[in-house]
């Protein structure tokens, strides 16, 4: 990535739009500031791509909010940390109490993010700590500890949209470090493409269209899995569970649509111990 994350204010433009459905699955009201004319820009030119992409952020974004009420409300977590938060919005939208908000993100996109934040009324930017860290060199827990986070304590770990965007080795090493720097019976939560949307080999035209825009935007796809498994064994999680759009669609949306698109994008959920609680 060169220079602050486009595809960043791309999801953000798609959560404004999302906020305005008739029966929204989230409403981020801050969304279509942050986002501007140049997110909304950015958005209309992908839907061409993957017209299913307002779906998926959709259910993306609802899934993990749900995730983040749950650990709050039924487990008692009182920490949460945004891994490359981009124009996350959840410390403003979903302010329980006694939570902490912590929003680590390459040191450009952070930057703009809080020029953006600052010239928005009302917006409580002290919501969240921030913490600047590039994966690809940075170590999240040396930066997040720098930043006041508490190691003992359970942790929720949301890594929205961004681990197609590393490489391996980020990827690889970023996650050791959560399992092995945060209290085990924290929760790390990330989504992930198949392999073959980031090597891009076997694609339809339909899907190098997509895996190509986002490249055009110096964000190419770096990082795919089919079977994620062994990766997260080998960086020291010891339960995993993942979750697939057509899943979250049939619970959220209610419908089973075959026509849909570049359907194998997954949510994963992984600890570095097994949760006494049941996890969506
Ligand atoms: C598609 S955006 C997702 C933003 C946000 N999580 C969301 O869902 O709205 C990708 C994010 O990954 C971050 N990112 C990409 N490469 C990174 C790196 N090497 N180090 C830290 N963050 C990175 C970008 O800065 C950007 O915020």
């Amino acid at each position: 990535m060169q220079g602050a994350s486009k595809t960043a204010l791309m999801v953000c433009a798609y959560r404004a739009r999302i906020s305005r459905w008739e029966r929204p699955l989230f409403v981020d009201r801050w969304a279509e500031a942050l986002a501007g004319e140049d997110g909304h820009a950015i958005a209309r030119a992908f839907d061409t791509h993957w017209p299913a992409m307002e779906s998926w952020m959709a259910l993306r974004v609802a899934y993990l909010d749900r995730l983040v009420g749950l650990a709050v409300d039924r487990v008692g977590v009182r920490q949460v940390v945004i891994l490359g938060a981009g124009y996350d919005t959840r410390a403003a939208r979903l302010p329980y109490a006694g939570v902490r908000w912590f929003e680590v993100d390459h040191p450009d996109t952070q930057a703009a993010k809080r020029e953006r934040l600052a010239a928005l009324p009302g917006y409580p930017v002290d919501a969240a700590t921030y913490a600047p860290c590039d994966f690809e060199r940075e170590d999240p827990i040396d930066r997040l500890l720098a930043a006041g986070m508490s190691p003992r304590e359970q942790t929720l770990v949301i890594w929205e949209g961004v681990v197609p965007y590393l490489t391996e080795a980020a990827v690889r090493a970023t996650a050791t470090r959560l399992a092995s720097g945060l209290d085990p019976r924290s929760i790390v939560a990330f989504d992930c493409v198949g392999k073959n949307m980031a090597d891009g080999a076997r694609l339809n035209e339909q899907d190098q269209g997509t895996r190509a825009f986002v490249g055009d935007l110096a964000e190419p796809v770096r990082f795919g899995s089919d079977h994620i498994t062994p990766l997260l064994a080998a960086c020291g999680y010891r339960w995993v569970r993942s979750v697939g759009f057509d899943d979250l669609a049939l619970q959220f949306l209610g419908d089973y649509d075959r026509d849909r698109l570049f359907r194998f994008q997954r949510i994963v959920l992984c600890s570095p111990s097994t949760p006494d609680t049941p996890w969506p």
